[in-house]
């Protein structure tokens, strides 16, 4: 497969000097999107070590062999496979003597790649199989037929150019949820049969993917009896300490140069708290190596270091576009405390409490909504209550006051308990954390919003 062996050898990182600048841009950008994975897997090793020893009995042993791999997006699945297929390289299977020469130009084995995103059919799948494998011949005739049919072909073409010793394939088939939508699940049918039989001609390896821990209950009865019920099961890193090494493993290059600005650039403070928060909001590590991305794809050979500055903006937008969707995604109800709170802005210090926002809201409903859109109700006291201590979380609404003076708090628990000691919670005193425009706009940006609310927004 030359696609995979370029891919992989621009992994590898031969010894590289700052002339491989470019190598360096374009290896670690298609990391940043998801493309290659990194060479070092961190943690997950005892996952490691079954899905390596399957696969290599399969190589090695020339075993059939099946297992789901199964974990939540992001939690190193696809690593963990690549790493696993890269050892396989280091163990060549045993070799007659006299076939030396002829074995070293032989692969000891192929692997296929499929996915469930793009092989949406059983016939693109196979029409991907014969071209991975090489086959030449033309399939247009055999495609007509079953999939288990024109798979046998395609591994019959196999065998006529192989030696004795027949080469075992692995297939990875990512999305593996999605192939088993395909009607009647012939595709994974068909290879877990194959996979089961012991003395085939073919010795085959199946590696399923897939983010689904209710896979098992897709497969069909006849496809689940052909499953050799292995499941090895991916979680993700537990620590931040953990995270942040996974950040680093995504950076780094093998190059001491660019490796050490790597680290310098990991021991920034805003962009460790930045990953930090990464952290505590997704365990996806691609979340936090976004940030990166524009500093990468700026590197060439006038700037062969990744810019701090670069990753700092990367920082700002980042946060100021995720808290954009946090707002998107609130209730209209916290939307119209919103709207209460920029109408009490003009009127004085900018500070104010649950009593006097709901007032506002009250009295712009008895003014301009009842009676005359009966289709809008007044939400009583304890509810909006609720939706502003959503607002409180969310950070949208700060508490001021003791231990939380400065404008938004830089430290600490932004909670109503820590505003303004200790008064009830109705009448301690908070601050809107957004310009009186950006709540105008988050009003014209939805459409759910009545238009006697969108003109009161306006006022
Ligand atoms: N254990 C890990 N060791 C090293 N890198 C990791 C690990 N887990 C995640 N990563 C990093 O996160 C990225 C995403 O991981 P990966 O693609 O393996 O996740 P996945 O489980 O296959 O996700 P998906 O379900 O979306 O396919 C990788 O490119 C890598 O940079
Ligand atoms: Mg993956």
């Amino acid at each position: 497969m030359p696609g995979h062996a370029t891919l992989s050898q621009i992994d590898d990182f031969p010894n590289m000097g700052v002339s491989d600048i470019g190598l360096v841009r374009q290896t670690l950008l298609s990391r940043l999107y998801g493309r290659t994975q990194p060479s070092t897997l961190v943690g997950l090793s005892t996952q490691l070590s079954s899905i390596h020893s399957l696969l290599h009995r399969t190589v090695t042993n020339l075993e059939g062999n099946s297992v789901l791999v199964i974990g939540p997006r992001g939690s190193g699945k696809t690593t963990l496979i690549q790493k696993a297929l890269s050892l396989l390289h280091h163990h060549k299977p045993q070799q007659e003597h006299g076939q030396e020469r002829e074995q070293e130009q032989k692969k000891t084995h192929h692997v296929v790649k499929l996915s469930g995103f793009i092989h949406t059919t059983d016939k693109i799948a196979l029409r991907d199989i014969a071209r991975q494998l090489l086959i030449t011949q033309d399939l247009e005739n055999i495609l007509i037929g079953s999939f288990s049919d024109a798979f046998t072909y395609i591994l019959q073409q196999m065998r006529t150019d192989s030696s004795d010793r027949p080469t075992p394939l692995v297939f990875i088939l990512e999305e593996f949820d999605l192939l088993a939508q395909h009607p009647k699940q012939s595709l994974l049918y068909t290879l877990f049969d194959i996979a089961q039989q012991s003395q085939r001609q073919t010795p085959i390896a199946v590696v399923g993917v897939t983010a689904r821990v209710d896979v098992m209950d897709l497969l069909e009865k006849r496809v689940k009896s052909r499953f050799s019920h292995r499941q090895v099961y991916v979680q993700y890193t537990q620590s931040p300490e953990e995270f942040a090494q996974i950040v680093r493993e995504a950076l780094s290059t093998g190059d001491p140069g660019f490796d050490h600005r790597v680290d310098e650039v990991l021991a920034d403070a805003p962009v460790r708290a930045y990953i930090l928060e990464a952290y505590e909001f997704s365990k996806d590590p691609r979340r936090a190596l976004r940030v990166f991305a524009s500093a990468v794809a700026r590197l060439s050979q006038l700037h062969p270091a990744l810019s701090l500055d670069e990753i700092r903006e990367s920082v700002g937008r980042e946060r100021a576009s995720a808290k954009m969707q946090v707002l998107r995604g609130i209730s209209l109800l916290e939307l119209y405390l919103l709207v209460a709170m920029r109408g009490l802005l003009g009127t004085g210090s900018g500070k104010f409490n649950f009593e006097m926002v709901y007032a506002e809201y009250k009295l712009f409903m008895s003014r301009y909504v009842m009676g005359s859109s009966g289709s809008m109700k007044v939400y009583k006291k304890p509810v909006a209550m609720k939706a502003f201590e959503t607002l409180v979380e969310l950070e949208i609404v700060r508490g001021v006051g003791e231990g939380n003076a400065a404008a938004g708090g830089v430290s600490g628990r932004n909670d109503l308990l820590a505003a303004s000691g200790r008064a009830p919670k109705e009448y301690r005193m908070v601050q809107m954390m957004l310009e009186p425009g950006q709540v105008v706009e988050l009003v014209e940006a939805r459409e759910d919003v009545p238009a006697v609310v969108r003109r009161w927004a306006q006022q």
